[in-house]
């Protein structure tokens, strides 16, 4: 029996609903056995202790096979405490450069998108998840006067992009799917950081002559994804443009409640961390009504880049059937369940497996 040891921080808002769901749907699987250990990291222990995470904690964090996560975000704390003290830490302290965001248009949901059918939509975005627009390097001077100051850098390293455009074209190997690449940049007005990007990608790509390759401004990007999605196959962007794309791809397959998200350090020097691309979603609180799918679909990715790629295809099975059957379903994709009764649905058909 394969055992592995999980660090579960359900975080705010709807996360430790869903976080719920998913925890169910693993132990459902019987093989491989999950030991989950709760951390209350969050908003409440932030306004409680002034900590989100304790001194030591990511020390703490560092022997566990895997990172499970909900989310952050509260209506009391301005977001930008929150997210850079808890996730964005955990992503750098633990080196997951790669942030990894599917989107999958299922049978029996709904695109927003006219057209679009079962498997028409089936891209990754690869996300550079520890520098470029998130690199917390800035400062204010003159605060509240009108000489302010503010100044936010952008920070692109040869080491952090390489090795992620590298990651773009392994994972269109693995997906084997339309083996094509394409990298998103802005380089006609950032022409630093991103005329560099273009060019390590250009540089990059030349290893990898069978797959196909395309290179996208944002802006022309965010209009392809809603244009001509199943065009893409493997999507690499910096750390900000990955994360406005992935908020368009996850809307295109027909909710946000259906997109998982991995936080990977591929070298598996430390633990990978995974979570709903959703946030906290205040407006749904305690009202049972929040899609649990993004989270368990999130979970399917855990254990597939823990080596159990059955137990993934297993989760991802029962998911595609409950969405096909069309019964079982929160009110995001037109149903009137409860977020419980999805997760419910989902582990009686995988302890049916
Ligand atoms: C996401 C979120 C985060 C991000 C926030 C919560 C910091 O929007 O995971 O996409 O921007 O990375
Ligand atoms: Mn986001």
């Amino acid at each position: 029996m394969t055992n592995f040891e999980i660090a579960v921080i359900a975080g705010d808002g709807v996360g430790p609903e869903v976080i719920e769901e998913g925890i169910k749907t693993l132990e459902a699987l019987g093989e491989p056995a999950f030991r989950f250990t709760r951390f209350d990291w969050s908003s409440n222990r932030y306004k409680r202790t002034g900590r989100f995470i304790p001194e030591d904690g990511l020390d703490e964090l560092a022997a566990f096979d895997a990172i499970f996560f909900g989310a952050v975000g509260d209506e009391e704390v301005q977001d930008h405490i929150t997210l850079n003290n808890l996730i964005l830490p955990i992503r750098r302290r633990f080196d997951q450069y790669a942030c990894v965001r599917p989107a999958y248009l299922y049978e029996g949901v709904r695109s927003p998108l006219a057209d679009q059918g079962p498997g028409d939509i089936d891209l990754v975005v690869v996300r550079e998840n520890t520098e470029g627009e998130y690199a917390d390097i800035g400062g204010r001077v003159y605060h509240q006067t009108d000489q302010e100051v503010a100044v936010q850098t952008s920070v692109f390293t040869r080491h952090g992009t390489e090795r992620i455009i590298r990651y773009a074209f392994e994972e269109a190997r693995r997906r084997g799917g339309r083996r094509r690449v394409t990298s998103i940049t802005k380089s006609n007005a950032q022409g630093h950081g991103m005329v560099f990007w273009d060019e390590v990608f250009d540089n990059v790509k030349q290893e990898y002559e069978d797959i196909e390759t395309e290179s996208l401004l944002i802006d022309a990007a965010a209009m392809d994804f809603v244009r001509r999605p199943q065009d893409f196959d493997v999507v690499v962007a910096s750390n900000l443009f990955g994360d406005i794309l992935t908020d368009i791809s996850a809307i295109t397959i027909g909710s946000m409640g259906l997109a998982p998200s991995a936080n990977l350090n591929p070298e598996r020097l430390h633990p990978s961390m995974f979570e709903p691309v959703h946030g906290s979603a205040f407006e749904l609180i305690g009202k049972s009504q929040v899609n649990p799918i993004a989270t368990i679909l999130a979970a399917a990715m855990m254990v597939e880049f823990l080596g159990q790629a059955e137990a993934g295809s297993a989760i991802r099975k029962a998911v595609a059937e409950n969405l096909g059957e069309a019964r079982i379903r929160t009110p995001d994709i037109g149903g009137t369940s409860r977020t419980v009764d999805v997760g419910d649905d989902i582990v009686r058909r995988l302890s049916q497996r």
